[in-house]
């Protein structure tokens, strides 16, 4: 018999600092009377994000998807984007925004990023950049993505939404491609409750982000580029600060959360967890397992329906495919019959609930549910 939680266990809650962390912050913007555009709490974020994320420019900004704008008009992007149909609602429209066009590509079937092997034959004169997604914080082939890209004279945008930390080979993640998108909304590990990032090489790049969300405002007497606003006020910094503080103590506390699920998981027929490749740090942002109806025995949909019942609000990110939108399903690229990999994917994936304050207790008693649901349905 198994007894549903008392209180609903959601798939996420957000790392919340001590009240006192964020008071004393507060203080300091009040005794400033500096609201917004580049006060002191944001230029310290800045640098505690480059330092956290190695990577040498970091542009902040109020969320993430104004900052993937801001990163496509810096870059130029026009035409037709290579991009992954396995994402959050924000990657493809923040293309079309920019007046670009997104052209999906397949997934690879165990990392589901953007699959290299698929993105050449996408290729036209109009193509101008790869938007690929580090989609869960796994990284995608990067070395493979800038290959193409160079031979055939692309821009690489990395969407790391998901992938705050993650480091291959201990590289941050930051620094491949011309620019990396983070952010820092609520729900992800590291927050300013609204936010997010552009990373980048490039001074003179991380210049133009900062002029381009500042309205293109080069100073009292100039504005150049068509900017937006795109700016992290101080209220936000202020939170991140404090937020920093506590990532460290909340990435152990999800290992460990993590490290549980694998091991009460192991072995359960169909059942598989979606892992990084070998030499990858993690984010440690989602834990992901994939239900093969037929050898697990149902639907990861049935799965996630009964542990709605056991009050375990799981979720099936990102489903439905962006191909399969009202604005994106008479696209040629959209058609199911080029995206089989991404099309099966998304039938399996389930998040399951991931953060800190996750007891122990919790978690086994998730993996219960689910032996319980292959068993009795
Ligand atoms: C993959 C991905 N890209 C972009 C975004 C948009 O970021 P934001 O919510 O900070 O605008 C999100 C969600 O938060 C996301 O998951």
């Amino acid at each position: 018999m198994i007894r549903p939680f008392d209180e609903p266990i959601y798939v996420t809650r957000p790392l919340l600092p001590p009240l006192d962390a964020l008071q004393g912050r507060l203080a300091e913007v009040w005794s400033s009377r500096w609201l917004t555009n580049a006060g002191e709490q944001h230029e310290r974020l800045g640098a505690a994000i480059g330092r956290y994320l190695d990577v040498p420019q970091v542009s902040l900004f109020n969320n993430g998807t104004i900052a993937l704008l801001v990163a496509l008009r810096a870059l130029g992007i026009r035409g037709g984007v290579i991009t992954t149909p396995f994402t959050f609602p924000a990657t493809p429209h923040a293309i079309s925004w920019s007046g670009a066009r997104p052209v999906f590509c397949d997934i690879d079937p165990v990392r589901l990023t953007l699959d290299p092997a698929r993105v050449e034959a996408l290729i036209t004169r109009d193509t101008s950049c790869i938007l690929a997604v580090h989609v869960y914080g796994i990284p995608c082939d990067v070395n493979a993505l800038q290959d193409i890209a160079d031979r055939h004279g692309l821009k690489v945008l990395y969407d790391a939404a998901h992938a705050f930390g993650t480091k291959i080979g201990g590289v941050g993640i930051g620094n491949f491609g011309d620019a990396s998108m983070f952010s820092f909304h609520a729900t992800k590990l590291f927050h300013s409750a609204e936010g997010g990032a552009l990373t980048c090489r490039s001074a003179s790049l991380r210049k133009t982000f900062d002029d381009l969300k500042n309205f293109g405002i080069l100073s009292q007497e100039e504005v150049s580029g068509i900017g937006i606003n795109g700016k992290m006020n101080e209220l936000q910094a202020a939170l991140g600060l404090a937020v920093l503080e506590c990532v460290p103590a909340e990435l152990e506390r999800r290992r460990a959360v993590i490290a549980r699920y694998r091991e009460r998981l192991e072995g359960i027929r169909g059942l598989t967890v979606v892992s990084e490749p070998g030499g990858v740090e993690s984010s440690c942002q989602y834990f992901v397992v994939r239900i093969d109806p037929v050898s697990f025995g149902c639907s990861r949909d049935t799965v996630f329906d009964r542990l709605k019942h056991y009050n375990v609000f799981a979720r099936k990110y990102f489903h439905p495919l962006c191909s399969t939108y009202d604005a994106y399903r008479d696209l040629p690229s959209a058609s199911p019959a080029h995206l089989p990999v991404a099309t099966r994917v998304v039938q399996e994936v389930l998040c399951l609930p991931l953060y800190g304050t996750l007891p122990l207790p919790a978690v086994d008693a998730v993996c219960d549910m689910i032996r319980h649901i292959q068993t009795h349905g």
